[in-house]
């Protein structure tokens, strides 16, 4: 029920430049992350979307509504910004139970006690605690607490549900489930979320959009699978991704209006409808480096294109195999569903389909040419 626009955000610590004219849209309903390395202002966008920092530059808009305007030293006080917020170090209160610390919020809103109870009791059996409703919250673990402090938020349904790495005390298995709960928990209450997280996968299988920061800069937001399938940069597609994108050096020329590009992997020709508009040099060879996702390789299959490789290393895991193979002189990653045996130095043929490859500039690092 809320949008949040937030204008050429600068915010310094000291001489600390942390967040860097930051601009970023987040509409009504939108499960919105922000994803990056530790460091990178994730946790101080919260805060200053919140009104617990006040950012030296720029303007922020709830719903149209200013509520900060830096120039004019105006900053909304945190209360009057209807948000609800949960730390990465929530804080329960000592004194009241599991069960008290979820339904104050209700209580103070003058909520009848057995519409309150209904409500406790469904937050909690969503974050899997609803046994120790009676517990105080020295008598749990920081994964439970961490739970206590989700359901205390989504219990009062906010306008707007800021997360910050809420799932980090987690076990893997009770982090899959949690992000089972929150998505289903954002589309039933089309509350709009932000959600800071440093995991990938969290920011991949949840959202709606991801919007991927690196030392204070917003470098792109898109969509789960925009991001995955069309990283902004060649720094967002090694961060996306596990196991890690393949990236192979290669030389480009533009001819003609189209592109070719080649590579120890083939030569392959892309045309102008498939440029990302990103600058490229009109004359002569320049260096560009090739991004190939492990699982878009195939060996011994069928593809449109194919090299001779040789198996370097094979890893089964079960539910997987990763396999390195050498083809010249460079060394690739290729994920196969379920177990593939495959021997050192066997003769394999690698499948491309150069389509899904992405091009990028590799002095500027960014995106030449989609992957269609
Ligand atoms: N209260 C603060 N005082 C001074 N520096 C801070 C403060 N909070 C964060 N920083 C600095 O701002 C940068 C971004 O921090 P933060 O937003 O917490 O990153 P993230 O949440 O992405 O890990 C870091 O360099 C951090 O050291
Ligand atoms: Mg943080």
């Amino acid at each position: 029920m809320s949008k949040i626009e937030l204008k050429n955000i600068d915010k310094f610590y000291g001489s600390n430049h942390v967040l860097k004219g930051l601009n970023l849209v987040i509409e009504d309903g939108e499960f919105m992350t922000l994803l990056g390395p530790s460091g990178c202002g994730k946790t101080t966008t919260l805060r200053v979307v919140s009104g617990l920092e006040s950012p030296q530059n720029g303007n922020i808009f709830l719903d149209g509504k200013e509520i900060v305007n830096a120039k004019e030293l105006f900053y909304a006080p945190p209360s009057k910004r209807e948000l609800n917020l949960v730390f990465q170090s929530y804080a329960l209160w000592p004194h009241m139970t599991v069960y008290k610390n979820v339904a104050f919020g209700l209580q103070i809103k003058k909520i009848p006690s057995t519409e309150i109870k209904r409500r406790v009791e469904n937050a909690l059996e969503r974050m899997q605690i609803l046994q120790y409703q009676d517990r105080y919250p020295s008598e749990l673990s920081g994964g439970q607490q961490q739970r206590v402090a989700i359901a205390r938020a989504i219990v009062t349904v906010p306008k707007i549900l800021l997360l910050d790495e809420p799932l980090s005390n987690l076990d893997a298995k009770l982090r899959i489930d949690m992000r089972s709960e929150l998505k289903r928990l954002h589309q039933e209450m089309g509350t709009t979320v932000i959600y800071v997280t440093h995991d990938q996968i969290e920011a991949l299988t949840m959202s709606t959009k991801v919007a991927i920061f690196f030392e204070g800069v917003l470098v792109q937001v898109a969509s789960p699978m925009d991001v995955y399938k069309n990283p902004a940069t060649l720094k967002v597609a090694d961060f996306i991704g596990n196991p890690r994108i393949n990236f192979v050096e290669a030389k480009a020329k533009l001819e003609g209006g189209a592109l070719t590009v080649s590579s120890d992997l083939g030569i392959f020709r892309y045309e102008q409808k498939d440029f990302t508009g990103n600058e490229m040099p009109q004359n002569g060879e320049f260096n560009c480096v090739l991004g190939v996702r492990p699982e878009q390789l195939g060996l011994n299959e069928h593809a449109e294109t194919s090299v001779e490789a040789v198996v370097y290393a094979s890893q089964p895991a079960g539910s997987e195999t990763l396999v390195q193979v050498q083809v010249k002189n460079t060394r690739l990653l290729v994920k196969q569903l379920g177990i593939v045996e495959w021997a050192l130095d066997e003769k394999v043929t690698i499948g491309i389909n150069p389509a899904l490859i992405n091009v990028f500039n590799k002095e500027t690092g960014y995106l030449l040419k989609y992957a269609v």
